[in-house]
């Protein structure tokens, strides 16, 4: 099984496992907004165990993970949010949802300094509520009555990402403490331009959402709040 990050061309199947496993469904553009806003956090789960017969077979794609980062969140706070997530009933308890979600969220931590991760799952789902809850760490924030297009409520859960962003952080200090520089990079001068490069290259700001000129494309009815 290979975990990978969604391409475009991906679309049109990830849409047809959505179909198949959710009510709650979108507009092929939906999907590309995502993906293109968005690259390092949408992910899909494809079956490689048996190779495609020619170049123009499809990818069997068997789980997918749609996420985005929250445009204009209401309490200020940067934070990443699970829009979509299946997998097919033939590819389920094999601990591909969970690693949909893990890779997610690191990119949401990674990438654009995701506080938390927040998303909505009917009450009824208790699958996804053991996954979320007991599997990953989520916690139930609030019910929202009749937030789905048949009445059901949701719960509106969130999960804190300071202890993936700190585990981050930690590993890139002990990555730092390999050796001592050599070569070129271990003269005084070499090294102090590369720790300048470094600090400059991690407060880059990265451009997401509105600003990239696609928000006109976003379905703003999320399937009557999906
Ligand atoms: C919910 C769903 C995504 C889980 O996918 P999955 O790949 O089977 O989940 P995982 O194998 O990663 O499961 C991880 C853990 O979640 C919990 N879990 C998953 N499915 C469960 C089920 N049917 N019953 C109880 N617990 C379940 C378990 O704790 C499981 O760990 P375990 O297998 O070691 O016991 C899948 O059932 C699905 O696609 N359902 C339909 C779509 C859906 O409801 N999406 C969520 C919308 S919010």
């Amino acid at each position: 099984m290979d975990i990978r990050v969604i391409r475009a061309s991906d679309i049109p199947h990830v849409q047809t496992a959505n179909i198949t496993n959710l009510p709650e469904n979108y507009f092929c553009k939906y999907y590309l907004y995502h993906a293109q806003s968005w690259p390092q956090l949408s992910y899909v789960a494809v079956d490689v165990s048996r190779p495609p017969k020619s170049p123009y077979d499809p990818p069997k794609i068997v789980g997918y993970v749609l996420a985005k980062m929250e445009e204009d969140p209401a309490d200020g706070i940067q934070h990443g949010h699970i829009t979509s997530l299946s997998v097919m009933r033939t590819h389920r308890r094999l601990g591909l949802a969970e690693k949909l979600m893990r890779q997610s969220q690191r990119a949401m931590a990674e990438t654009f300094g995701a506080h938390y991760v927040s998303l909505h799952v009917r009450v009824s789902n208790m699958a996804a509520l053991k996954l979320y809850r007991d599997t990953l760490g989520f916690e139930v924030e609030k019910t929202e009555s009749k937030y789905y297009a048949d009445g059901e409520d949701a719960f509106s859960m969130r999960m804190d990402l300071s202890g993936l962003r700190q585990s981050m952080i930690d590993e890139d200090a002990s990555d730092e403490d390999e050796g001592e520089p050599v070569g070129s990079m271990g003269k005084k001068d070499g090294g102090a331009a590369k720790s300048e490069a470094d600090a400059k290259e991690k407060k880059r700001k990265v451009k997401v959402g509105r600003s990239l000129g696609v928000g006109e494309l976003v379905e703003k009815n999320e399937s009557q709040k999906a």
